[in-house]
């Protein structure tokens, strides 16, 4: 069956088509039917089956003889180390942990926070929690305290499992301090912690608290696999929105287990025993689905790269790790070979590899411009396909099915629409626009298997963010349109949600931070267009009265503010000192036109403005940090 045949039964025939890949996923009861929609619009799959993670990622392939097999492989250019667990080495490490947690009172629906590293322990700490059906939540290293802490505070975890140390070229970033504080600000307190040191770094324990690693798995009986129900959460992963405060993505046990497995060979395109990539960080959703869960159920081998695409050493390092590993398919962000084109325009560095194992590049988490996929097309020599997904959906929404059939690839388009996903693109008033016209990408209810049935204790938010907009349709919160052969092209976000080095990153908690520096009166943050990251945050603060102080420090205070209460991560490094904010005559701060002015670009002045010529000092503003040419 080609494409088109899959996916037009995938919406006339959901039933039958989710139980059929159901059937690929051991079930200790297989579900007596796929969808559950007595709750609509809230949607859930497969509830009522038991089912457990850590088995269909682990054990069934043990048992079925693969335990040899290296299910990861640790590449850690940071540390000049490399090692590979075989799957059976993968279940007795798992079933020791679990052991561990489960000795010290973690039961199925405990939440667990995880802060760690690229290393293999952390996706160790993953399977542990879903062997016991408990819930984890992994927070991102370059998340500082505070956004640690107001995760600890909306899951209120029993226990956090932690790295000593993360490594980031040229520096340690110390996590065990970074923990201490998160729990010190957080109103929940974790009962335990659990520390696994590193050789880089020996976090100093909190007697009666924080636990050895290994010391807290010694003489413990090792954990079997727990059944949850389908509809039981596997995690929770916060993400950003237009607010402070993240949003706790759940994630379904049972949709989750059956839509993963459809895509790594549909997708993805590799069959057990290949060896998959993706480098990104199990912080994140990508991490999530395709360094841990996606190719361990569907039993590939994984590889956790603890580096970044250029210096570690060099712009080859990415070539290397695909050369030396084997690697099928391999997966990143179009801002990592934006940074290796940068440094390595002609690719000498790749033609010191050979990287013929490789059938296909994806590259997904932000826009991809036309010019990074044509430079990978021509160096690497393999399809280049581009695929759109959110931490909500968990897996492709739209994408180039390869594995069943490879559609033409059409640059700046991420292809077509999975299975289950039933896209449209609305006007304001709901109504589906024509081929060819931009709107708001919204995906007909319900959504498929393995994406958000909810958000963690916030049904009222879920409805809010993504429900009300649109009755009958998830809000996916980009902007864009389809032409007349289906495929998609995403333009823009509608809301205030940027995205930095592939980072998902909320403009709203950049101001809500920057509103709490004593000399501001009010603020606005943008995203603006960056070579590299594809965009970078930009501050625009406006004094309260009577601040006479030099506008650089306050400049530099409101840089080191975001970076101490949201972390290194937002990258936010460009702030400036405005007399006043454009503004609509009902006050609404024209975020949309300060853009078009830093990124040189033409705009029509709406008619709505206030006062015009504060726009002139904008730009001004902008000229003075090197933006707003042309
Ligand atoms: N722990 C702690 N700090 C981290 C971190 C982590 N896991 N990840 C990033 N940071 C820090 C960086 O060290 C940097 O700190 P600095 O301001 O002291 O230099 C800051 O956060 C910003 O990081 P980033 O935006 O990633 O910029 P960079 O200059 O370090 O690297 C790239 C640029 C393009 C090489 C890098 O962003 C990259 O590899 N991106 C790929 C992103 C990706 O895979 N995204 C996942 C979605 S698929
Ligand atoms: P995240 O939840 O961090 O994965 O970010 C999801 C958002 O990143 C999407 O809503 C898009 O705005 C953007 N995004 C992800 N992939 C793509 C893509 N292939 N093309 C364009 N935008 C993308």
């Amino acid at each position: 069956m080609g494409y088109k045949d899959i996916y037009a039964r995938s919406l006339a025939d959901p039933e039958g088509f989710w139980m059929q890949e159901a059937d690929k996923i051991d079930w200790v009861k297989k579900p007596s039917k796929a969808l559950f929609d007595d709750n609509a619009p809230l949607y859930e799959w497969f509830s009522d089956g038991l089912v457990n993670t850590c088995w269909n990622a682990v054990d069934r392939h043990v048992e079925a003889g693969r335990g040899a097999q290296a299910a990861i492989i640790h590449d850690s250019p940071v540390t000049g180390t490399k090692h590979k667990i075989s799957y059976a080495q993968l279940r007795s490490r798992v079933a020791r942990l679990a052991g561990a947690l489960r000795a010290k009172g973690v039961e199925k629906g405990d939440r667990v926070i995880i802060y760690m590293p690229m290393v293999p322990e952390a996706l160790e700490a993953m399977l542990a929690c879903a062997r016991i059906g408990a819930v984890h939540s992994v927070v991102f290293g370059g998340f500082a305290a505070h956004e640690l802490a107001v995760r600890i505070d909306d899951c209120a975890p029993k226990c956090i499992i932690a790295a000593s140390c993360g490594i980031e070229p040229g520096r340690v970033v110390h996590y065990k301090p970074l923990l201490d504080g998160a729990i010190e600000q957080a109103t929940h307190k974790p009962e335990f912690c659990v520390i696994f040191q590193r050789e880089e770094e020996v976090a100093r324990l909190i007697e009666g608290r924080d636990y050895d690693w290994h010391a807290c798995q010694y003489g413990v009986e090792p954990a079997e696999c727990v059944p949850v129900e389908g509809n039981h959460p596997a995690y929770i992963l916060y993400t950003s929105g237009t607010t402070g405060a993240p949003k706790g993505v759940v994630r379904p046990t049972g949709g989750h287990l059956v839509a993963l497995n459809w895509t790594m060979k549909n997708i993805y395109n590799v069959d057990p025993g290949d060896v998959f990539w993706a480098a990104s960080d199990v912080g994140w959703v990508v991490g999530h689905s395709y360094i841990c869960y996606g190719p361990l159920i569907h039993g590939n081998t994984t590889i956790v790269f603890e580096g970044k695409p250029v210096g570690t050493p060099d712009a080859g390092t990415f070539w290397r790790v695909i050369s030396e590993h084997k690697v099928k398919s391999f997966f990143t962000a179009p801002t990592a070979l934006r940074a290796i084109k940068r440094d390595d325009p002609e690719a000498r560095e790749l033609a010191k590899y050979d990287i013929s194992h490789l059938r296909a590049l994806y590259l997904a988490g932000e826009r991809a411009d036309p010019d990074t996929i044509q430079w990978a097309q021509k160096v690497m020599n393999v399809p280049v396909y581009d695929h759109w997904w959110q931490t909500e959906t968990g897996w492709t929404i739209a994408g180039n099915p390869a594995g069943v059939e490879a559609l033409p690839v059409k640059i700046g388009s991420p292809t077509v629409a999975m299975p289950g996903y039933d896209v449209r693109i609305l006007d304001e008033g709901g109504h589906e626009v024509a081929p060819g016209t931009l709107g708001a990408i919204a995906v007909k209810l319900p959504l498929p298997p393995g994406t958000l049935p909810t958000l963690w204790n916030a049904e009222g938010r879920y409805r809010k963010s993504y429900l009300n907009t649109f009755p009958g349709y998830y809000e996916t919160g980009d902007a864009g349109m389809k032409d007349e052969d289906g495929y998609l092209w995403i333009m823009a976000r509608t809301d205030d949600v940027i995205n930095v080095a592939g980072h998902r990153l909320s403009t709203g908690a950049m101001e809500e931070v920057l509103a709490s520096h004593p000399d501001v009166a009010e603020c606005a943050v943008i995203g603006a267009a960056d070579e590299l990251k594809g965009q970078t945050p930009v501050g625009f603060v406006c004094l309260t009265k009577g601040v006479n102080r030099p506008h650089a420090e306050i400049t530099a205070e409101c840089v080191k503010l975001i970076r101490d209460q949201i972390g290194p991560v937002a990258a936010f490094k460009l702030a400036v000192v405005v007399d006043r904010l454009p503004k609509t005559r009902s006050g609404k701060i024209l975020r949309a036109i300060m853009v078009k002015i830093a990124d040189g670009l033409e705009f029509k002045m709406p008619a709505t403005i206030d006062d015009p010529a504060i726009l002139d000092e904008i730009r001004g503003a902008l000229q003075g940090i090197g933006l707003a040419k042309g």
